[in-house]
């Protein structure tokens, strides 16, 4: 739902955002949006990283290989120092964990522990890096769980995705646009590069109740389950939808924007299960929670495959991966409705 209608038409910025937002909560410190703000600065830092990419040293890979397996790039690895850098000495955080280290971040000694957690994949579609191809930053926010306020733990990364208080994810791409939810909507803001500031242009971002679009890398179809093989072939019949003819398949490769499209446009993303990852490939705390918090949120649906919301997963490793299903809510439930 729209903060407050008065701001149609007019110049807001994203922290001027948060503040009305915070108006609605009664006992708001400020924190929140504190909090917030410091994340659209660690966004601004990697979209200028990213945008000179082609020209200094941070394409290319850095010769290691991440907790998941995965060739670090450069940038990932830059990415991901930039956004613990612009959140460890704000005092707002207890404890952080990002996909390219294997443990939780905790927060240096020097500086103050607060109440929350941040959850993040600082840098999402890293196999896209070179090619000049839309990519993004998750980013899922907790309420920590541990007594005290001293350093966090796995315990307070490791909560299912209802309990977030906040996700939201920046997309570098043509422009830089930050989404995200505090369970009150889900609102979108574009850099204006010129004044270094994002600025309200998606108010209230709705997903449409079914699209026309699904997204599946189909590379992988002969390891997926015969239902999700028989979903999938099915989007492809042109009697499909009432003879209005087969599904677009639109599959970009960077999660954020695959998922930015289908929020926009309506359909349907999977990343199902297969026989070469039974777990699927994404990873649940900074990559599913984040999105489906936002997706339920914008009036969509996100499921784990089988008929499992991806927000009741309960997680019990840090890393943990899972299959996702997630888009417009007619379009999930047809899957669902197939024999998978
Ligand atoms: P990351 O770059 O953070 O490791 O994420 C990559 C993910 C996600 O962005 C994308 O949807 C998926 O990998 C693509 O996987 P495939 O190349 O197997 O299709
Ligand atoms: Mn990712
Ligand atoms: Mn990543």
């Amino acid at each position: 739902m729209p903060v407050s209608s008065n701001m149609q038409g007019k110049v807001v910025t994203v922290t001027r955002y948060i503040m009305e937002m915070e108006r609605n909560i009664p006992d708001a410190t400020g924190d929140f949006s504190n909090l917030l703000s410091e994340i659209t600065l660690a966004g601004k830092m990697i979209q200028r990283e990213v945008s000179k990419a082609g020209l200094v040293d941070v394409l290319g890979k850095t010769g290691t290989v991440n907790v998941q397996g995965e060739e670090v790039m450069k940038l990932d690895a830059l990415a991901d120092r930039i956004i613990y850098q612009a959140l460890d000495h704000t005092g707002l955080l207890c404890v952080m964990a990002s996909e390219e280290e294997e443990d939780v971040l905790h927060i240096p000694p020097e500086y103050p522990c607060g109440k929350y957690v941040l959850n993040y994949d600082p840098l999402d579609g890293s196999s896209n890096i070179e090619a000049n191809v839309s990519i993004g930053t998750i980013f899922s926010i907790h309420r920590r769980v541990t007594p005290g306020n001293g350093h966090g733990t796995e315990v307070d990364c490791m909560q299912p995705g209802f309990k977030q208080v906040a996700a939201g994810y920046l997309v570098y791409g043509s422009s830089c646009m930050l989404v995200f939810t505090t369970g009150q909507g889900v609102h979108g803001f574009t850099l204006d590069p010129s004044m270094g500031e994002f600025l309200l242009s998606h108010e209230d971002i709705r997903i449409p109740g079914s699209g026309n679009i699904y997204s599946v890398n189909e590379g992988n179809r002969e390891l997926w389950s015969q239902g999700t093989k028989d979903y999938v072939d099915g989007l492809r019949d042109p009697g499909k939808r009432n003879g209005s003819g087969p599904y677009k398949s639109r599959y970009i490769g960077s999660l954020v924007a695959d998922f930015h499209r289908t929020l926009l446009y309506g359909g349907i993303f999977l990343y199902p299960s297969d026989t070469s990852s039974p777990q699927g490939k994404l990873r649940l705390l900074y990559e599913a929670a984040p999105l489906a918090f936002i997706v339920e949120q914008a009036g969509g649906m996100a499921v784990d495959g089988t008929s499992r919301r991806i927000m009741d997963i309960l997680p019990d490793e840090l890393h943990q991966r899972t299959p996702l299903v997630i888009g417009s809510r007619e379009n999930v439930e047809d899957y669902l409705k197939s024999d998978r």
